[in-house]
């Protein structure tokens, strides 16, 4: 017995990468997906490899291996595939160099430093889960000053304008001028999180550097840079919580049998 006997249909239908379980949930909803001949009506169907699922008439496809690549982000390019306002985007840069990606995570726009691609969209929803935790570091450049007893007050994790932060480690580096650099590092991710928080200290960010992302280094990478991580690297690093139950592993158990 394979280890891919008895899915839900619509989480196969995403993993092999077409669109999101929501989004194959609503193509069954609308008979636009077939099991064995047959128009399947219920979401709620397993399925094992030996099935044959067709959408829009045509068979899954194969999903690709995963891979994973650092890139340098400069400031000015938007993490979106379609800005509404029109702005420069990070795949419109990229989109020459590597096939279709997706970001692991979003960095503002003028925010610097590494983001993490990849072509597999279940391992991007995997690290930006909470449960993951991965830290994330960074570099702020801030106009203010903090002291050491300041940044204690969101050691343990805060709530601002209704929102609760994780602890956040920061510390204060160098002073420039007005400004102060600090290394500030946070495990959630969440929507503006530095800059909110440096906000709740009373300091205004002017410069925001990514350093880290868990494990991966953003490391002498130059700015605009891309470097693919080794897949061995890549799994040793993410681990088996990941790549054990990979959809990839899966296949070549079931063509071994
Ligand atoms: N925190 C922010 O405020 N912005 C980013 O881009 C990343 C983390």
């Amino acid at each position: 017995m394979s280890e891919f006997e008895g899915e839900r249909i619509a989480k196969v239908i995403a993993r092999a990468g077409i669109c999101s379980r929501r989004d194959a949930e609503r193509l069954i909803g609308e008979g636009r997906v077939k099991l064995n001949g047959a128009v399947l009506r219920a979401a709620a169907t397993n399925v094992t490899a030996k099935d044959k699922i067709l959408v829009d008439g045509k068979p899954l496809p194969v999903k690709e291996e995963t891979r994973l690549w650092r890139y340098h982000k400069p400031a000015g390019l938007v993490v979106s595939n379609n800005d509404p306002e029109g702005r420069p985007t990070v795949f419109e840069k990229l989109r020459e160099q590597l096939p279709r990606v997706i970001s692991i995570g979003r960095l503002d726009i003028n925010t610097e430093g590494l983001l993490l691609l990849t072509n597999d969209g279940e391992l991007a929803r995997y690290l930006e889960l909470p449960a993951t935790g991965w830290i994330r570091r960074y570099r702020v450049r801030a106009y203010g000053r903090v002291d050491d007893a300041a940044l204690a007050k969101v050691a343990k994790g805060v709530e601002i304008e209704g929102i609760k932060y994780g602890p956040v480690e920061a510390k204060v580096e160098t002073s420039q001028g007005d400004n102060q650099w600090l290394t500030v590092a946070i495990r959630e991710g969440k929507n503006r999180e530095v800059k909110k928080i440096c906000e709740y200290l009373g300091l205004k960010v002017n410069r925001l550097i990514r350093t880290s992302f868990g494990p991966f280094q953003l490391g002498e990478l130059a700015r605009g840079g891309i470097e693919e991580v080794p897949p061995k690297v890549m799994k040793s690093n993410i681990g088996t919580g990941f790549f054990k139950d990979s959809h990839a592993d899966r296949r070549r158990k079931i063509q071994r049998s």
